[in-house]
């Protein structure tokens, strides 16, 4: 079981995930898988429009106040650490460390207000990659949002095939964000990724985002199933 010690609990927020993903008005009806949606906010602002959004994350295991309680407890080591890394970060979307700060606490607080009845509804479900229990294709499209590619050093090219794989067997489309791992490089995984899911007959496609807080990191992979 995931140890909550070892966890980051922070989440961005339904606009984010507009910028990250380029979700546009037609995607946005769509039926939505987000993985390792964690503490986003995504599911909470999404449902409240109207839209069909469901989250899975090993975190749902546990209870909103454990979640909130890890979450400030790391908030300022978190903000400390980018303020002194302040030029290693693109401060557009967030003006600022501390209006990032600010823009995580909104997000978290809104997470949590909507978490308990969420996961009740069963919009919030434990779910691990690479192998969820959805059954085949019961989403037109699946998210990942900075985990995929992100975690590169901790989970192997291995891994990422078999979690997008994963997705697409639950989902017509997959599309995902970052493709810069922690150490802000382009993750080593995305060549042999991409070759072996076009062998396989998927489509994939690197697409430039207006969304970026990693220099560099404002690209976005998508991949569908060749017809
Ligand atoms: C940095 S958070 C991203 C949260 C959210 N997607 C966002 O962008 O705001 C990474 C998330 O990945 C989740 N995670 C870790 N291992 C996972 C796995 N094997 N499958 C799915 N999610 C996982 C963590 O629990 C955490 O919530």
């Amino acid at each position: 079981m995931m140890k909550l010690d070892q966890v980051v609990p922070f989440g961005r927020s339904l606009d984010e995930y507009i910028h990250m993903f380029s979700l546009g008005a037609a995607d946005l009806q769509k039926s939505i898988l987000s993985v390792a949606d964690g503490p986003a906010s995504f599911n909470a602002e999404g449902t409240a429009k109207g839209y069909q959004i469901q989250s899975c994350d090993p975190l749902y295991v546990f209870e909103a106040d454990e979640i909130r309680d890890r979450f400030y407890a790391v908030l300022d080591d978190i903000i400390t650490q980018v303020e002194n890394t302040r030029d290693s970060w693109v401060w557009q979307y967030h003006a600022s460390p501390s209006e990032l700060r600010a823009h995580r606490i909104e997000v978290a607080e809104r997470f949590y207000a909507d978490y308990t009845q969420g996961k009740k509804a069963g919009r919030y479900t434990v779910g691990t990659l690479p192998q969820l229990s959805d059954s085949a294709s019961s989403y037109e499209l699946s998210l990942s949002s900075h985990f995929l590619f992100l975690y590169s050093e901790q989970f192997d090219t291995a891994f990422h095939i078999a979690a997008i794989q994963e997705m697409l067997r639950v989902s017509a489309e997959a599309r995902i964000f970052p493709l810069l791992a922690l150490n802000q490089r382009r993750s080593p995984h995305i060549l042999p990724v991409t070759r072996h899911l076009e062998r396989l007959g998927y489509q994939c496609k690197i697409e430039t985002v207006d969304y970026e807080l990693q220099p560099g990191g404002n690209e976005m992979m998508r991949v569908i199933k060749a017809n």
